[in-house]
């Protein structure tokens, strides 16, 4: 019988891998434009302005360097810590649990929950194009420098897509990347406007790639790549529905005749791109009191835009539920006065 032995979460957000002086410049020329601000308090899209007149006004006093460079060494510290935990613990395979943001799925096809059981998938470096800043450069190399083909368990992957079968999650599957990935999203719920995409090269998702790159650190343990369309409406799993995806997950791996050990990582989250610390927080003792009725009670309007990669964390916290929990890191980053930024948070179940 197969055994989860570890399960990790962590955020992947690019100022893990930007030095903090560029944190301000990040948020000045990319929040005051980014169209999926959503209020907390709302659960509104509001603009950056909206967002800033119902901010804290103490917020602007705390963006000083010393306080992000102090951030940014906690993320560092959190990254190091589940890369250590997971050299130690060494298992066979890593089930990583993410989403996709507008990378390889659009609305063409949009699976709520997708198994890739191919032998391999390719993580390629992102293009960067000229004149690009300094600070989306730095971020860039956070999602993988090094084009590789990462190995991935098609038999634990096949295995688990029959079991879910069998436990009454219909999940899609895929096998093999196409040479290239292009299309739309919305308009739809709070994405309120058509985003395109042309088509591009691209290698796996941002939330696997950051595992491989930081975490791994280049050398990878073979993947098992699950995918959860936390982003975008309609067909968002509710929370509720990827605690059981977890639940079946777990059952899947003890019911797999292997003696492999599986460790499972949840990547992304939490709240971004503006700080809600509240339903952090919310999550953070679900997590710490195992308490399924917290986490499959988090409330959905407050789970949309980048924040909707919570959910991946509460599917990975319902896998884990017999293992001890423990937070490294938790680190509420506000990088512009209108309170844009994210609760970055670092974990494991051992
Ligand atoms: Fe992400």
């Amino acid at each position: 019988m197969a055994k989860i032995v570890l399960g990790m979460g962590s955020s992947h957000t690019p100022m893990i891998s930007m030095p903090p002086d560029l944190w301000g410049l990040h948020g000045e020329r990319q929040d005051k434009h980014l169209r999926e601000l959503i209020s907390p308090r709302s659960c509104e899209v509001v603009t950056y302005d909206q967002l800033l007149a119902e901010a804290d006004p103490k917020i602007a006093s705390a963006l000083t360097l010393e306080r992000f460079t102090a951030q940014y060494n906690q993320l560092q510290r959190g990254v190091a810590e589940l890369s250590k935990t997971l050299r130690a613990v060494n298992p066979d395979t890593v089930i990583i649990v993410s989403d996709d943001q507008d990378e390889l799925l659009f609305e063409d096809n949009m699976p709520t929950f997708n198994v890739y059981w191919g032998e391999s998938i390719k993580l390629m470096p992102w293009a960067v194009p000229e004149g690009t800043g300094p600070a989306v450069k730095a971020a860039v190399g956070g999602y993988g420098d090094v084009e590789m083909d990462v190995p991935v368990d098609a038999a634990l992957g096949k295995h688990l897509i029959e079991f879910m079968m069998d436990a009454g999650f219909d999940v899609a599957h895929s096998r093999y990347l196409k040479e290239e990935y292009g299309g739309s999203i919305g308009p739809a719920g709070y994405v309120w406007w058509k985003r395109e995409t042309k088509p591009r090269s691209h290698g796996m998702g941002h939330g696997y790639a950051y595992v491989v790159k930081r975490i791994m650190e280049n050398k990878p343990i073979t993947i098992l790549p699950i995918g959860i369309n936390t982003c975008y409406p309609p067909n968002q799993p509710t929370p509720k529905r990827c605690y059981q995806f977890g639940q079946a997950i777990r059952a899947a791996v003890e019911a797999w005749d292997s003696d492999k050990r599986v460790a499972i990582i949840a990547s992304g989250g939490l709240s971004h791109f503006v700080l809600d610390e509240e339903i952090d927080r919310q999550l953070i003792r679900g997590m710490q009191e195992k308490n399924g009725e917290i986490l499959c009670s988090l409330p959905k309007e407050r789970l949309n835009s980048a924040s909707s990669e919570i959910r991946n964390w509460i599917t990975t916290a319902a896998a884990c539920d017999h293992l001890d929990f423990e937070l490294v890191e938790y680190v509420p980053v506000a990088r512009t006065a209108a309170g844009t930024g994210g609760g970055w948070g670092f974990v494991r179940w051992q």
